[in-house]
């Protein structure tokens, strides 16, 4: 979407391992001289974090889908015109640890076929995509022990089980398929130098294309 900068987001199941990537690649980039903005959905501005609190605390039935699809929305929305489109028009490369298509995951697919809903509302209200998408692919088994094995009080996405993150899992790689251009996938279940080091491979050649 950027004129200048470069946007990258990052994807996958709970507990893939996206925040210590998210994190490696911000070091190395900055290591580089780069300017780099990390943040995260839902959150990155200071209205989203709100939102944040209300999304990820409390009882799992406390918001109908649809409702819960308004308040992500709402929480983009924010974010994008506080923090990522300002970032990008200074040329910064802006790093999001998941953005819309964990939309489309999560609301368009967990709780009933959401899906067309959530694309025409990210139409109306988003209409960008990243410039590169990172999918960490993860063994649905595995990141639900690391998930779990986390304390806290943002448990609600985490409760669902390990069938729902197989269906999330296959609901990634689907979307990877169907945004080609900007989608990479990343083997999650490798060490954590062979993933960072796969993902700077993807983010250098992204940013060779940008010139
Ligand atoms: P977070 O603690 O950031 O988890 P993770 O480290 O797995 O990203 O919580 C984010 C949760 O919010 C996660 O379970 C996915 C969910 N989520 C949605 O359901 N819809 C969305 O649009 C976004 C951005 C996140």
């Amino acid at each position: 979407m950027s004129d200048t900068g470069l946007f990258i987001s990052f994807e996958g199941i709970d507990g893939s391992g996206k925040s210590t990537q998210v994190t490696r690649l911000a070091d190395h980039l900055r290591a580089q001289g780069r300017d780099v903005v990390l943040t995260r959905e839902p959150g990155g501005s200071t209205g989203a974090e709100e939102i944040r609190a209300l999304v990820l605390q409390g009882d799992p039935d406390r918001w109908s889908a649809e409702t819960e699809l308004l308040l992500f929305t709402a929480a983009r929305r924010d974010h994008l015109e506080r923090l990522i489109r300002p970032a990008l028009a200074e040329g910064k490369i802006v790093i999001c640890d998941r953005f819309a298509d964990s939309t489309r995951m999560y609301q368009g697919l967990s709780r009933g076929d959401l899906r067309a809903t959530v694309d025409s509302l990210h139409d109306l209200m988003i209409g960008v995509e990243p410039d590169l998408t990172i999918l960490i692919d993860m063994d649905p088994v595995e990141g639900l022990k690391r998930a779990k094995g986390r304390q806290g009080t943002e448990e609600r996405f985490e409760d669902f089980g390990a069938e729902l993150q197989a269906a999330m899992r296959a609901g990634f790689l689907a979307l990877a398929q169907e945004f080609s251009t900007r989608f990479r996938v990343v083997d999650g279940g490798q060490d954590l130098d062979a993933v960072a080091a796969d993902i700077r491979t993807s983010v250098d050649q992204a940013l060779t294309a940008r010139g």
